[in-house]
């Protein structure tokens, strides 16, 4: 048995017994640029932009946007906009990155519980499509914004449905005890939708809801669009208008490790579009527009990381620990959610999986572990352990904590590699530093 690893994508192994990700010899990409190393797989990208899109497409009027959250640089949103999706972005600094890339404004959706005024102004100034307003502090800002610039404004209003995704505790957003969004169960919502009505710098086109992350329930949206679907029918009871667009986040899960489950696309976008189509039909409501705004699932089975294997430390009886060159400064997910992957040592593919090892990461921590209790061909140093399905939420997520640096970012495809995020350099690492002059030199108490 060899170390597992995900079937299909652009995954193979050569002659060689080398892992090959979108026709590249990994061993090649790791001699070149170094590692770690995020590899992003262009056909699995594209390919996973593309069954979204039509999946749903198959079912009425819809729109697929990116979360951008996910993976966000310039040649990720590039690829994004190719495709024809919109996209979701959460900050100024993804909605830049956006903008850099020569993103449509017009397709960009702006999120977040908090945005600032310098957000909202350049969101305003850029023309973005859809702000989704999270609360009345915002709706308040962005009246004054739209005055300010001079623009109407179309929004989409963020509702807490109360609906739980049976997922981890902290990518659950849709429950009501949520720091997002206006609350439907206690009127809060309907009240919002009533204010924003009334806003002349508004125009609101619709409502936006999501449940949470990493979901394999398609029951979970099926309920969260009736409740959604009912909304709707109250919004028109309440006020006369058929809010015309209806967006239901994003989270759909992907496959981490053996165990994992995810349901096909289709299934999705069956469990959204034919439960709101029966219950609004039962409503006497007309459809609206569905969106529907994935990022894990796009980004998360395109990416692989791969790391140089260092130092390691054998306990008798307790287990052999495995050093990388990378840990939770690319990938805090297992610090922070205990979240699990799968590996293999890339240089040596056909070589039977016949040790268990937990790999750590290079952090002056002892919580930086990146895998425990995997199987692979017993690693030696110098070998290249690659970790899969690292697309999404590791890079966004890395730091630069005991100042290492980031990665670099290679995109494969047809044999072809590319840089698209520079490894970062020591330089770098230090570009916003400033050293006062009264801190050169020796301490004053011993020079004087
Ligand atoms: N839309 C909204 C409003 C969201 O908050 C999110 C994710 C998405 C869409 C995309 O969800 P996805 O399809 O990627 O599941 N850092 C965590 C995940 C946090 C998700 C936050 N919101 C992790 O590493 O698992």
């Amino acid at each position: 048995m060899r170390g597992t690893m995900p079937r299909g994508a652009g995954i193979e192994v050569n002659q060689q017994g080398h892992l090959v990700v979108g026709g590249v010899d990994v061993v090649d990409l790791a001699r070149e640029y170094g590692t770690p190393l995020y590899v992003l797989d262009e056909g699995e990208f594209r390919k996973n932009c593309r069954v979204f899109r039509e999946v749903f497409a198959l079912y009425g009027d819809s729109q697929v946007i990116y979360a951008s959250k996910t993976l966000s640089c310039l040649a990720v949103c590039a690829m994004v906009a190719q495709e024809g999706l919109g996209l979701d972005v959460v900050s100024g600094g993804e909605l830049y990155t956006a903008l850099k890339a020569g993103f449509p404004p017009e397709r960009i959706f702006f999120h977040g519980n908090n945005k600032t005024d310098e957000e909202l102004a350049m969101a305003l100034q850029a023309g973005v499509g859809r702000i989704v307003v999270d609360n009345y502090f915002e709706m308040e800002r962005l009246r004054i914004a739209c005055q300010a610039a001079g623009r109407r404004q179309a929004v989409l209003l963020r509702i807490t449905p109360g609906v739980e995704a049976h997922t981890h505790e902290y990518v659950r957003t849709g429950q009501i005890d949520s720091k997002f969004g206006f609350t439907l169960p206690t009127g809060d919502a309907l009240q919002a939708v009533r204010e924003a009505l009334a806003a002349p710098e508004l125009e609101l086109t619709g409502l936006h809801c999501h449940i949470g992350s990493q979901i394999f329930e398609m029951e979970s949206y099926a309920h969260a669009t009736e409740v959604m679907a009912d909304f709707l029918a109250e919004v028109h009871a309440a006020t006369g208008v058929h809010l015309r667009e209806l967006n239901m986040g994003g989270g759909f899960g992907i496959r981490y490790v053996e165990g994992d489950t995810p349901d096909r696309p289709e299934r999705w976008a069956n469990a959204v579009m034919t439960t709101l189509r029966a219950r609004l039909d039962h409503l006497g409501l007309p459809m609206p527009k569905v969106i529907v705004e994935p990022g894990r699932a796009i980004a998360g089975p395109a990416g692989i990381t791969v790391y140089t294997v260092g130092s390691s430390k054998h306990i008798p009886g307790v287990r052999r620990y495995v050093a990388v060159d990378g840990g939770m400064t690319d990938n805090p997910r297992p610090a922070l959610y205990g979240s699990r992957y799968e590996a293999v040592i890339a240089n040596r593919m056909r070589e039977a999986a016949d040790e268990m090892v937990s790999v750590a990461g290079r952090c002056c921590e002892s919580g930086d572990m990146l895998l425990w209790d995997v199987r692979l061909p017993s690693p030696q140093a110098g070998d290249l352990l690659v970790t899969f399905a690292t697309g999404a939420y590791n890079y966004s997520m890395s730091s630069n904590y005991n100042r290492i640096p980031r990665p670099a970012m290679v995109l494969v495809g047809d044999g072809r590699a590319e840089l698209i995020v520079r490894r970062e350099s020591y330089e770098d690492l230090i570009r916003n530093d400033l050293l006062p002059e009264r801190l050169k030199g020796p301490c004053p108490a011993e020079s004087a």
